[in-house]
């Protein structure tokens, strides 16, 4: 299983979805060792990059072995989402994603995100202005709809494929329903129908069976794994065919905590930022395991990177002992 994007072509065809706060170049770095064949930025501001804000340049820094990375862009002015691809043209970034999915009201309030699948003329403007604007491959992320009574996915897929659209990423979940109930992936299934570019399915993927079911239920050319992947960055490398003992153990898990950790370290710019925003991977990396619920209640006591490779070695301890006892 592999899929274009343009000229670029991921194979297998799995990658990491984009997740703002949370698919940062620590995070992309472990699940690209871990085999994912592809990542995302966290989406960024087109406004914040033609500012320049500080915050926004940030998240364009990547590391070379996170490589081939795509960034997503978010906006609502066609002009400004221009600018925005002129510069991260520049970057050597693999493809250009428009964002068309983000729920939240600051983003929508401003006719970005989600809010573009309402108005299809401006989604339609917005990326025939990318693609005059970059070489770039480009894609475009888009929810089932607003709500339950506007679920016009492929409709608007149908409409952005003559813009210059090379690739679609369906999340089937309603902007009204932002992260809550099942995805529906009949609406990827209707996609894939609907245009002659790839269509990638994301949604509820927590299992290899899950990706051998999306592929088969609704024909998508592949996969993109989303909150499954924040306790199980394995998973993404699991779906791509690497061979490796799954699930992970504990000392597996332990060693890829405080891989993790590293990263962060080297880029945070201090260990205190670093700790703070390794918490709730701490929680996540230890989920379902014994002592799970004690660690996380002293998290926020963790002050240093070495209370947390403690805490972990702790976990790994208990852990071990649980198994190794009939
Ligand atoms: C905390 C969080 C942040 C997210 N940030 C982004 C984002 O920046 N861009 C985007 O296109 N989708 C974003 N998403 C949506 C995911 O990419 C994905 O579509 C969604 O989680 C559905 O997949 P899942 O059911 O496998 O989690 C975010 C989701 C979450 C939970």
């Amino acid at each position: 299983m592999s899929f274009r994007i343009g000229n670029l072509t991921i194979s297998p065809g799995v990658l990491m979805a984009p997740m703002a706060g949370i698919t940062d170049s620590p995070f992309r770095r472990v699940l690209k060792s871990l085999g994912c064949p592809a990542v995302v930025t966290e989406m960024v501001s087109a406004e914040g990059l033609i500012r320049q804000g500080i915050g926004t340049l940030t998240l364009l820094d990547y590391a070379p072995e996170e490589k081939p990375i795509i960034v997503q862009l978010f906006g609502s002015k066609p002009d400004s989402m221009a600018e925005a691809a002129r510069l991260v043209s520049q970057h050597g970034f693999a493809a250009i994603d428009i964002n068309m999915g983000c729920p939240v009201p600051k983003v929508v309030n401003k006719g970005a995100g989600a809010a573009l699948m309402r108005e299809p003329e401006r989604a339609e403007a917005l990326v025939r202005a990318v693609r005059q604007a970059s070489d770039l491959p480009l894609s475009v992320k888009l929810r089932s709809g607003w709500d339950q009574t506007e679920r016009n996915v492929a409709e608007v897929a149908r409409r952005l494929s003559g813009a210059g659209v090379d690739a679609f990423f369906v999340h089937p979940r309603t902007r009204a329903q932002a992260y809550q109930g099942q995805s529906d992936w009949s609406l990827i299934a209707e996609t894939v129908r609907a245009v002659e570019q790839p269509v990638i399915g994301n949604g509820d993927l927590h299992s290899l069976a899950d990706g051998k079911r999306m592929l088969d239920e609704t024909g998508c050319a592949g996969l993109m794994v989303g909150r499954a992947a924040l306790k199980d960055p394995w998973l993404p490398g699991l779906l791509a065919g690497v061979d490796m003992p799954y699930p992970a153990t504990i000392d597996e898990r332990n060693r890829v905590f405080c891989m993790h950790l590293d990263f962060m370290l080297a880029c945070a710019g201090s260990e205190q930022r670093a700790v703070q925003r390794m918490r709730k991977h701490l929680a996540w990396y230890s989920q379902g395991l014994r002592g799970a619920a004690h660690l996380r209640r002293q998290l926020q006591h963790m002050d240093t990177a070495d209370d947390m490779r403690q805490a972990f070695t702790q976990l790994e301890a208990i852990n071990q002992k649980r198994t190794s006892t009939p």
